[in-house]
């Protein structure tokens, strides 16, 4: 890809440095932008000597105003295929959100057709100022990216979020923006879980959950499109895709089961079955009675499909998990990829009303790396097949980091 990297007024702008070799050494061409203010933090030369491309930006001599024959701002928008502004100040952050264009790198980030990618960092305070989270939801509504800044100790001595996103985590977000070598995906086995699972308490009446399962089948076609054979692990009533060899299962238990039949032959790992955590301590054999008293229904955890699958996988399986979580869902899926040792987990936000039974939704992705842009809003077929390009990029970047001098 040819990438404009933006680099603007933070301590964090040294680390731009190693995101511009990093990128440069996987292929793409990167071409850097200074903000004035940038420039007072990393030297245009360290940029250039990194990038092999010339550094643009406020100082006369990196030649914003410089008399061009070419109208430079114009010419870098449209040489860009994805502009990049890592690190993001509040200030680039609130220009380009209402619409100012003062210096080279916000006019080019005006100009552009290409993507937009934002890795902000700042102060705590500054990252959860009202105005700084309203800009960013102006950028995302506009279709801009966001690498989510971490928590940790910041250059002012203060703890908490605003910390510049690992260097891995932004180049896997650019990594989203690229054409994907979908062929990485042929003829490798996948098994996939959807839909509900149902915890009988008697024969008439059971537990289970509101998913339907139309997002784990959207993922399970996607993968099949691109080549991959899918083994469909499935619950609930929605009816099995052709193309796809499927399981059909009631009870965690029996999804259980079914994967750990196929796992060993797999290459990854989707699991996006909303499985019931509890079953009934007991299942009656007849129908349970009414009673006039108050009613208790005991009941015990369901073994763990996803956590028991990550823990028996072989180094060259991959898995990939879904969280859907109606509060603080960030914190709650960070935890979950980290205590089932995940590769991947995609979140779900179900108190925003998307999720169970809607047409469109969003997922975020999150990886050992950090928080990745999000991916939506999309219809589901169109979301999995977003997830599916996601995914091929990853596999064939790390397929590539294995080969002998990359
Ligand atoms: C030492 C120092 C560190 C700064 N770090 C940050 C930062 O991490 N994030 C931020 O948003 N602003 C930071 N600022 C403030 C910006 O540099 C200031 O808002 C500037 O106008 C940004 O200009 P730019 O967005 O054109 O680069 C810092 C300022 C100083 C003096």
């Amino acid at each position: 890809m040819q990438i404009v990297l933006g680099i603007t007024g933070g301590v964090a702008a040294y680390k731009a440095a190693e995101l511009a070799r990093q990128l440069t050494n996987q292929g793409h061409r990167v071409r850097c932008i200074l903000t004035e203010a940038g420039a007072r933090f990393i030297t245009p030369l360290a940029l250039s000597s990194l990038t092999g491309e010339p550094c643009l930006g406020a100082n006369p001599d990196m030649g914003e105003w410089r008399a061009n024959p070419s109208v430079e701002h114009i010419e870098l928008a449209r040489w860009a295929d994805l502009v990049v502004v890592a690190p993001a100040t509040a200030n680039s952050i609130g220009k380009t959100a209402n619409g100012l264009a003062p210096d080279l790198l916000s006019t080019v980030l005006l100009a552009t057709r290409a993507p937009v990618l934002w890795a902000p960092a700042m102060n705590t305070g500054m990252w959860e100022h009202p105005a700084v989270q309203a800009n960013l939801a102006r950028l995302r509504s506009f279709g801009h990216g966001v690498v989510e800044p971490g928590e940790g100790v910041l250059a002012c001595g203060e703890e908490g979020a605003g910390k510049l996103a690992d260097v891995g985590a932004i180049l896997e977000a650019i990594q989203m923006y690229g054409t994907p070598n979908l062929a990485v995906l042929q003829g490798r086995q996948i098994l996939v879980t959807a839909g509900p699972t149902r915890e009988d308490l008697d024969p008439v009446r059971t537990l289970s959950n509101r998913s339907t399962g139309a997002m784990g089948l959207a993922l399970a076609r996607a993968f099949r499109d691109v080549g991959a054979r899918v083994h469909l692990v499935l619950g609930g009533d929605l009816p099995a895709p052709w193309g796809v060899e499927t399981m059909r299962v009631r009870s965690a238990q029996d999804m259980l089961a079914a994967c750990e039949a196929r796992w060993a032959d797999c290459d990854g790992l989707v699991a996006a079955a909303a499985v019931a955590d509890q079953r009934p301590e007991h299942l009656a054999a007849e129908k349970v009675k009414k009673t006039d008293g108050p009613e208790s229904l005991v009941l015990v955890r369901t073994p763990d499909v996803l956590a028991t699958l990550a823990s028996k996988r072989r180094p060259d399986q991959w898995a990939m998990g879904f969280a859907a979580e109606s509060e603080k869902h960030l914190d709650h899926a960070k935890a979950k990829l980290k205590s089932k040792g995940l590769d991947a987990i995609l979140v779900n936000d179900i108190q925003s009303g998307r999720a169970f039974g809607t047409q469109a939704n969003t997922l975020i992705p999150i990886t050992p790396q950090g928080v990745l842009p999000a991916l939506g809003p999309l219809p589901k077929e169109r979301l999995a097949q977003a997830v599916v390009q996601w995914w091929a990029h990853r596999l064939d970047v790390s397929d590539r980091a294995q080969q002998p001098g990359f």
